[in-house]
């Protein structure tokens, strides 16, 4: 009878020591708060398939994030829901889009809440695609036009951050062109690098009012299937200046988290979207799961393996119980 030297469960006896030699904690500052914002006032519409999130009219929404902020959450990532849909989604380049007075309204209250500006045209097109359509698919060249507009006006509002998430070519370049050329040359663009065409953003389109009505994004958002690919999307993103990728999903992108992470060494962000969330509460509230701690073992994971930003609907919950509110 042999008996082992090495003893691996010599560190996990005691909880002091468990916590010290833990290689990866959450914080509140690694979370990002996404949001919809819709027109309207008094509006406050539950997102069924997302439980406990909401289309928030502007001054509701700056109510929000003052619960947000005050729940640790510095940052939140903000998407519109406009009255009005257009063919090439120039609604969203208005000096008074949603997101834009969004953005003024939040910034008069809340200076130091770091707000994102996602950037895409899915949700402000009558046809729901991420850009302009020619000859039944979404036109690269004349979509990178829209975007740039839409991101220096969204810049204008008074955006922290730029996040373009159409997946066009060479989006990253004309929208850092764009903004320098306008004076924004110290607001910092968190590509959305590799976005999946994946079936978990469903919830999300029913938050945004932003599904394809013909086809789907196939043609633009990248095949689940591959990650050298991803290599390259990040690769691109990186030259034409990107200061932050995303991977998106992120629960089942884990793989392509890490690789990114370790192939370019940048800030990495992963999208926890609303299918990973909703799964979740679906599961929670049927009691087949632990719905808090299986939230921050995700969480946890999309951290170890090499995400510093992530984006998430748990973000508050998470906040609360990481600073012991719950
Ligand atoms: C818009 C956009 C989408 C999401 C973020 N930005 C949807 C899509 O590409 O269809 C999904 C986010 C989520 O599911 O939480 N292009």
């Amino acid at each position: 009878m042999t008996f082992p030297v090495t003893r691996l469960r010599r560190l996990r006896y005691n909880s002091v020591l468990r916590q010290m030699v833990t290689e990866t904690k959450l914080s509140a500052d690694d979370f990002v708060m996404p949001l919809f914002v819709c027109s309207g006032t008094n509006v406050k519409n539950h997102i069924n398939s997302m439980p406990g999130n909401y289309q928030l009219s502007v001054e509701l929404l700056v109510e929000e994030c003052k619960t947000i902020y005050a729940a640790g959450v510095k940052s939140v990532l903000l998407f519109g829901i406009p009255a009005h849909k257009d063919e090439d989604g120039s609604v969203a380049c208005e000096h008074n889009g949603i997101v834009q007075q969004a953005i003024r309204a939040i910034k008069k209250e809340l200076k130091d809440l770091y707000v994102i500006a996602d950037v895409c045209n899915c949700e402000y097109t009558t046809h729901g695609h991420c850009g302009t359509i020619i000859d039944g698919d979404v036109d690269n060249d004349s979509t990178l036009i829209t975007l740039a507009k839409q991101s220096v006006s969204l810049a204008e509002a008074g955006a922290d951050m730029i996040a373009p998430s159409d997946m066009m070519d060479g989006r990253v370049g004309v929208i850092r062109a764009q903004l320098d050329a306008n004076g924004f040359e110290k607001i910092p663009i968190m590509a959305y690098s590799a976005k999946y065409a994946s079936g978990f953003y469903g919830p999300f389109r029913e938050a945004a009012e932003s599904a394809p009505k013909f086809g789907n994004r196939a043609t633009y958002q990248m095949n689940p299937a591959n990650s050298n690919e991803a290599i390259r999307e990040v690769a691109q993103d990186i030259a034409e200046g990107a200061d932050i990728v995303m991977v998106k999903p992120a629960l089942s992108y884990l793989d392509v988290i890490y690789r990114v992470k370790n192939e370019f060494n940048m800030p990495v962000a992963a999208y926890n979207v609303s299918g990973e969330f909703s799964m979740l509460k679906a599961a929670a509230e049927k009691g087949w799961i632990d719905g808090p701690r299986v939230m921050m073992e995700i969480l946890t994971s999309i951290k170890r393996a090499g995400a510093d930003i992530i984006i998430t609907y748990h973000a508050v919950e998470a906040a609360n119980i990481l600073n012991g509110k719950y």
